[in-house]
């Protein structure tokens, strides 16, 4: 029997399992090829036999709604493309499915450019792969956001508060903006509009002056102000060696407080995000990538990815995901909807 490898690349996302499962189900039950799973993103293939494990029908029973990935995932790890390649072929692997967010892709990307047989399939919760209209996570990580936003309001309503929500995303702000429509937000920062902690203040008087005495900030984890620099986690940047965001909501509650008389608070979601089960809307797109991920490598295709546009799950070459992160658009309609219902954002208009 042909063999093929998956491997869950990056920070996890709700649906990764569903993805695994679907992978391994319809290899079993209609392509016929057998699985091996890769564990912990690329570093399974530096961990000899401990890095891999088999997957069968029977592996993956119950796995459609479990959050986390049972493969683990490393959004730490750095290797090389070649070495990859020399592992797939000593494990005798045809094939390889990465399911991973754009840095993930582009290095699926790379092996793809050195002759190995790779199909991306596209995930995060940032929604922040270019040339895909969704990933799997995203719809499970708003919906948790909106989730709580709407607690927040019972307790900042009551107590007369501003209450700062800090959400996940990096540089994109979709989580933030979608959290915010379906949150019922009053105001979204987000980092692709630079915000006025002046004109936030404004905001929050104007709303008082109309007997709002409560305001629901949801702020981007990559949001700047004007002139400003993105907030960093320090401590973590330094551990990870890379940049980590986090602590924009503590930043915006401090400027705030130093312009207004109300009780600012600020709390971030952080991980909560990442964890639980995903939505239905998440099982069913993950489960989709994962059929035609396996129908792809059982076809040999190779350089492409599994791409959600207009609703139809389609293939895609990688070189449209790789090394590209996708924004919200200022000018889109997610945007001009959120603006038409009176959320600020920050920048005055
Ligand atoms: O890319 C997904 C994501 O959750 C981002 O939204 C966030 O900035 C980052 O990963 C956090 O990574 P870590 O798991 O290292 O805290």
């Amino acid at each position: 029997v042909r063999k093929i490898g998956i491997l869950t690349g990056g920070g996890d996302a709700p649906g990764l399992n569903a993805v695994i499962r679907s992978v391994v189900l319809c290899a079993t039950n209609e392509v016929d090829l057998e699985v091996l799973g890769i564990r912990d993103g690329f570093g399974g293939f530096a961990e000899g036999d401990e890095g891999i494990m088999p997957l069968r029908a029977d592996t993956v029973r119950g796995l459609l709604w479990r959050g986390g990935s049972i493969l683990g995932c490393n959004n730490r790890y750095r290797g090389q493309p070649e070495f990859f390649l020399e592992r797939m072929n000593e494990l005798g692997l045809e094939g390889l499915v990465v399911v991973g967010g754009e840095g993930s892709l582009t290095v699926a990307n790379e092996m793809a450019e050195l002759g190995a047989r790779i199909v991306g399939v596209p995930k995060t919760i940032d929604n922040d792969v270019e040339g895909t209209d969704q990933t799997f996570g995203f719809d499970t990580a708003v919906s948790l956001v909106a989730d709580m936003c709407m607690r927040l309001i019972d307790t900042a309503e009551s107590h007369h508060r501003v209450m700062i929500v800090e959400v996940m995303g990096r540089n994109a702000g979709h989580i933030a903006l979608h959290g915010s429509l379906a949150g019922s937000a009053d105001v979204a920062l987000i980092p692709e509009i630079p915000y006025s902690p002046d004109h936030i203040a404004r905001v929050i008087t104007d709303r008082s002056a109309r007997r709002r005495t409560y305001t629901l900030i949801v702020i981007a984890e990559g949001a700047v102000a004007a002139g400003g620099d993105k907030v960093l986690d320090e401590h973590r940047t330094k551990l990870a060696g890379r940049e980590v965001l986090g602590g924009a909501g503590d930043v915006l509650a401090h400027e705030l407080r130093a312009r207004l008389d109300h009780e600012v608070r600020s709390l971030s979601l952080a991980h909560l995000q990442r964890g639980g089960m995903p939505t239905a809307f998440d099982r069913v797109l993950a489960s989709r990538m994962g059929v035609l991920a396996a129908r792809a490598l059982a076809a040999n295709r190779t350089g492409v990815f599994t791409a959600y546009r207009n609703s139809i799950v389609r293939l895609a070459p990688l070189t449209d995901a790789a090394g590209k992160v996708r924004k919200v658009d200022p000018e889109g309609r997610f945007l001009s909807a959120a603006r038409a219902l009176g959320i600020s954002f920050g920048d005055g208009l």
